[in-house]
């Protein structure tokens, strides 16, 4: 049973929270609009991915795509061009649906109540909570990983199975509505995302300067479930290039469209890594996706010795650099591009240099 907490504390907390927040709060370009199309791309970006990333990539987003029928009246491989390194591209792929549903069905006005935004597909509660507070004030509490962490710290929630997992979720969801300020929701939702950011945070959470310490029944000593172990793999792609009247080119190979893992998106042909950690020079880049660390030995190869089939047995294509520079390429070829001097999107700090390229056959 779920014990209630007395009026007076609900009221002390958002006042503890909001006065923190209006203290602390980052200024980020997303606070800045009540557009509920520009806070939703926001959110988006936000479920998977480090807030210092999102910032470039939301502004580099919203020049290209500014308004939700711009989005939806975009080819699919412009949207993940956009999207290249920000990873999960099954979130690019369900927000350029739903703005093509938007215009469709809504005449290109987006729904307002959280309810509503949620028949969009890929709007699932948290989204639709977030959009519907912060850009309309509704009433309605956000719950992502971060606010589940913070509340049921402070109630001393704790889980050791799935079904433990269960009921902790249920019961932050029904703290979080009755403690969300009716006042300001959309601050308060933020808030509170907030402090699990950057004071509550999964490990060494910063009790001394929050807002909450004497509402808190763990202080710190909260067991926080463990997250599923990275593995390591060892995998190898070639640099293939050749110099044409426009400028150098790039060799690219298509992933499947049946594929489960970024369909479609553009990439450096494989190699077998064994042959390659025989064959000498290699960058070696470090790429995570998902649950998986991948430590990439990248091969330079001339053109010459680059047959027209990578390893998939998927036809491979010329591109010119700039060329790539806009296409759906996956953020592991985009890293290898930007180390190799080729592509200007990230620092180039780590760029790597090859001599003369050693010739390895690509198999
Ligand atoms: N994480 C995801 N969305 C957020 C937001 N709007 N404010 C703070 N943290 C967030």
């Amino acid at each position: 049973m779920l014990r209630r907490l007395g009026p007076e504390v609900l009221v002390r907390m958002r006042r503890e929270l909001l006065g923190w927040y209006e203290r602390n709060k980052r200024d980020l370009p997303w606070r800045r609009t009540q557009d509920p199309y520009a806070i939703w791309v926001s959110e988006v970006m936000l479920q998977q991915t480090r807030v210092a990333v999102v910032i470039d990539r939301w502004k580099e987003f919203l020049e290209r795509f500014p308004t939700v029928e711009v989005l939806a009246a975009a080819g699919e491989q412009e949207v993940l061009a956009l999207w290249s390194g920000l990873g999960y591209y099954r979130r690019a792929r369900m927000l350029h649906k739903a703005a093509q549903a938007v215009v469709a069905e809504h005449g290109g006005i987006m729904p307002v109540t959280a309810e509503e935004l949620k028949k969009l597909s890929g709007i699932g509660s948290y989204t639709a909570a977030a959009i519907a507070s912060i850009a309309h004030n509704e009433h309605v509490a956000v719950v992502d990983g971060n606010v589940e962490r913070v509340l049921s710290r402070i109630r001393g929630w704790e889980s050791h199975d799935a079904v433990g997992e269960a009921a902790v979720r249920r019961k932050v969801e029904e703290f979080s509505a009755s403690l969300v300020d009716p006042r300001r929701p959309g601050d308060f939702n933020q808030a509170i995302m907030e402090l699990g950011a950057t004071v509550c945070t999964p490990r060494n959470p910063q009790c001394l300067v929050c807002p909450w310490a004497s509402e808190c029944r763990t202080l710190g000593e909260h067991k926080t479930p463990r997250r599923a172990a990275m593995t390591n793999r060892e995998i190898a792609c070639a640099l293939v290039l050749r110099e044409a009247d426009a400028g150098t080119e790039v060799l690219l190979e298509q992933r499947a469209a049946d594929n489960t893992v970024m369909p479609g998106m553009w990439e450096l042909p494989a190699l077998e890594v064994e042959k390659v950690t025989a064959a000498g020079e290699v960058m070696t880049v470090r790429h995570a996706i998902m649950q998986v660390n991948y430590t990439v030995r990248v091969h330079p190869v001339t053109a010459r010795d680059a047959s027209s089939t990578g390893l998939k047995g998927t036809p491979m294509r010329w591109f010119s650099i700039d060329k790539a520079s806009t296409m759906a390429l996956t953020g592991l070829a985009r890293k290898v591009l930007t180390r190799a001097g080729l592509l200007r999107t990230e620092a180039r700090s780590t760029r790597a240099r090859f001599a003369s390229p050693p010739i390895t056959e690509l198999v």
